[in-house]
């Protein structure tokens, strides 16, 4: 490879600008040249598309968001999009494209790696569900934001001694319900992925106050079910009245944790390393303590559920 391309694409990430800066740097290290595409596959399509330098990524490596923009584009779906978009790389003779972004993103660069573009996929979303990889950028620090809240909801909740409906993000993923359930000792988490029964909760929030509690937070992914439903519901059948608070896009902001910060620079890097190696259609993954490199089909089955233990554990602790 020589020119390679960085993107970042569907819902934005704390810390995409660090991948976005770690991919520039490692880059230029190596005598690549390195172009940023602006708003996602929509600008790559349009041609929005500018040549990066060491400076250009000068003091993003702690900011929330991406520098790059980023857009949920349909014309990538269809082929003469898929077309145009790789016709903007090969115009400019780059041979390969970085995407960050979710499943979604790894659709559209599958489709340009059929047109013959080199592309590597880097997993930047909250919800931690891409198949594959044990983390995906952002979402540590998504569920340290909902933990900060959560202890100021605590704080109302115990003053008024009443029970909190907590809504968080996820799409059809319950991970951030339950890192930040388990996190913030939550009563109880409602996630997709395990079927729940609103008498059993109604049952553990009345022992709860029996037993001298005086406030409760109940956690809900948003994959789980329409939160003000579950909350009217639990009402009915607790006889406990109650407060919902949807944390919504405030999960996708602020600075990157640590953790993401870090797992952002090695994942960016791996990905150029993948290249210079000659590798096409992978995805970067964490598993256990490495990164490495994993077909990028992989991130299209769906995720199987492991987190049990973590579930239990949460449930346990919370009785
Ligand atoms: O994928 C990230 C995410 O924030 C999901 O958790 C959420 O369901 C969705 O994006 C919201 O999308 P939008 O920002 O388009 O409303």
């Amino acid at each position: 490879v020589d020119k390679v391309a960085v993107l970042t694409s569907g819902g934005d990430a704390p810390g995409m600008n660090a991948a976005i800066r770690a991919v520039v740097r490692k880059g230029i290290f190596h005598n690549l040249r390195i172009f940023g595409v602006y708003h996602g596959f929509a600008g790559l399509i349009n041609g929005q598309i500018t040549q990066m330098e060491l400076g250009s990524v000068a003091d993003i490596v702690h900011r929330g968001g991406t520098i790059l923009k980023t857009a949920r584009c349909k014309e990538m779906l269809l082929p003469e999009g898929q077309k145009l978009a790789a016709d903007q790389l090969i115009a400019r003779g780059i041979d390969a494209l970085v995407a960050i972004g979710g499943d979604g993103t790894y659709r559209g660069a599958k489709k340009l790696a059929e047109l013959g573009i080199k592309v590597v996929g880097i997993p930047g979303t909250i919800d931690n569900d891409i198949n594959g990889t044990d983390f995906t950028i952002g979402f540590d620090t998504s569920v340290n934001t909902v933990v900060e809240a959560v202890s100021k909801l605590r704080d109302t909740a115990t003053s008024h001694e009443r029970v909190f409906v907590v809504e968080v993000m996820g799409r059809n993923c319950g991970d951030i319900a339950l890192h930040a359930g388990l996190a913030t000792g939550a009563e109880s988490i409602l996630i997709p992925e395990i079927p729940f029964d609103l008498e059993e909760i109604s049952e553990k929030l009345r022992r709860g106050f029996q037993r001298g509690k005086n406030h409760s937070i109940i956690m809900v992914a948003e994959g789980a079910g329409n939160v003000i439903d579950i909350a009217r519901q639990l009402t009915d059948q607790s006889g406990f009245e109650n407060r919902v608070t949807i944390l919504g896009h405030v999960q996708r902001g602020g600075s990157p944790s640590s953790a993401d910060a870090v797992l952002a620079g090695l994942m960016g890097a791996k990905a150029v390393e993948a290249l210079l190696e000659g590798q096409s259609e992978v995805m970067i993954a964490s598993s256990g303590n490495e990164i490495v490199t994993k077909s990028l089909d992989i991130a299209f089955a769906p995720k199987p559920y492991s987190k049990e233990k973590i579930y239990q554990t949460a449930d346990e602790l919370a009785i």
